[in-house]
């Protein structure tokens, strides 16, 4: 197994092990720390860069070596393994999937923050929600009518509870809507953070303005939950966005934001296609702020509001 081994003041905190440490000048007190980090070899990164996408359809070519080193170094040292061949037969053969799970917490990229890119919400509240209130409201019925949302990989929440306070300050009468938001993301240990609704004080000064923390958040301690009246609002499920979703029901808005640029083409292909057929006649979907649909799928009509584009399904009919 071939091993980096440089001096801990090249390189940045976080990449390289604590090897051992060498005594420079014989019979000196003066000595320098040896970092090691097991680099991975090609055929190692093949498999497990095949084993990554397999089980969360994340394409990582070539390039991305050094993150599989970076980030799977913590996981290859906590079981003990002495390499990533190791690591991926310990990983399949594990039956209760535990170590897979592990591997997709630690490989998937969960950045995100309340609000962000500020302009899908505000075309939600400005645009969308009173278009889509209005087109439901002139659907007479006995019953409440629905307005189901989808923040498809939701990572830790934000976006998610973003969306219910827009909701909860643009409906003035929630009574007569059966809300149903749901937020769902690969990952076990975001969607665990998603459900508890805590956020420590680095996470809410991050795109959520002070009166909406103040209204819709309690402080415990060093960190702020959101209040029931919201959190009522969000369910949240772990979820692949490779699976079928068939089980997830129909939904008026879907966000399926900042997750497919990861996905190989074929993918994005399979995953717009898909959302389209769970939406609603005239559904809306939204994505990240450097994404398309353009080229991907042609279920969609582009719409754009305040400088920015957003999907509409388009009526089969009307193909
Ligand atoms: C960069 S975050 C985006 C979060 C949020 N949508 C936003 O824009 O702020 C990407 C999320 O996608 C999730 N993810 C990656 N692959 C996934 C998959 N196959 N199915 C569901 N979620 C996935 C990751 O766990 C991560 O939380």
């Amino acid at each position: 197994m071939a091993n980096r081994v440089c001096s801990a003041d090249v390189f940045p905190n976080g990449v390289w092990e604590q090897g051992l440490t060498l005594l420079i000048t014989p019979g000196s007190t003066h000595h320098s720390t040896i970092y090691i980090m097991k680099k991975i070899t090609p055929n190692e990164f093949t498999t497990i860069a095949r084993y990554i996408y397999d089980i969360s359809g994340i394409y990582l070519d070539q390039t991305k070596a050094y993150l599989i080193e970076t980030r799977l170094k913590g996981i290859l040292k906590e079981i003990g393994a002495d390499s990533y061949q190791e690591l991926y037969h310990r990983a399949k053969s594990d039956i209760t999937r535990a170590l897979e799970m592990k591997i997709i917490n630690a490989i998937s990229t969960q950045e995100t923050m309340f609000f962000r890119d500020n302009s899908p919400f505000e075309i939600i509240r400005t645009m969308i929600l009173p278009e889509l209130v209005e087109r439901k409201m002139s659907q007479p019925s006995l019953f409440p009518a629905n307005i189901r949302i989808w923040s498809a990989a939701c990572s830790t929440g934000q976006e998610t509870y973003s969306i219910a306070i827009v909701l909860k300050e643009l409906l003035s009468n929630p009574s007569k809507f059966n809300i149903r938001l749901l937020g769902t993301d690969i990952s076990e240990s975001a969607i665990a953070c998603a459900s508890c609704g805590e956020y420590n004080q680095l996470a809410v000064e991050r795109g959520l303005p002070k009166d909406k923390l103040d209204k819709y958040f309690t402080q415990n301690g060093l960190k702020w939950k959101v209040k029931d009246d919201i959190s009522a609002m969000c369910a949240f499920k772990r979820h692949n966005l490779m699976d079928s979703f068939s089980s997830l029901g129909r939904f008026d808005i879907v966000l399926c934001r900042n997750v497919a640029i990861y996905f190989a083409q074929e993918d994005k292909v399979r995953l717009f296609n898909k959302l389209a057929d769970i939406l609603e006649p005239g559904g809306y979907l939204i994505v990240g702020s450097s994404e398309s649909v353009t080229g991907i799928t042609s279920r969609f009509e582009a719409r754009m509001n305040l400088k920015m584009i957003f999907y509409q399904l388009i009526n089969q009919n009307k193909k």
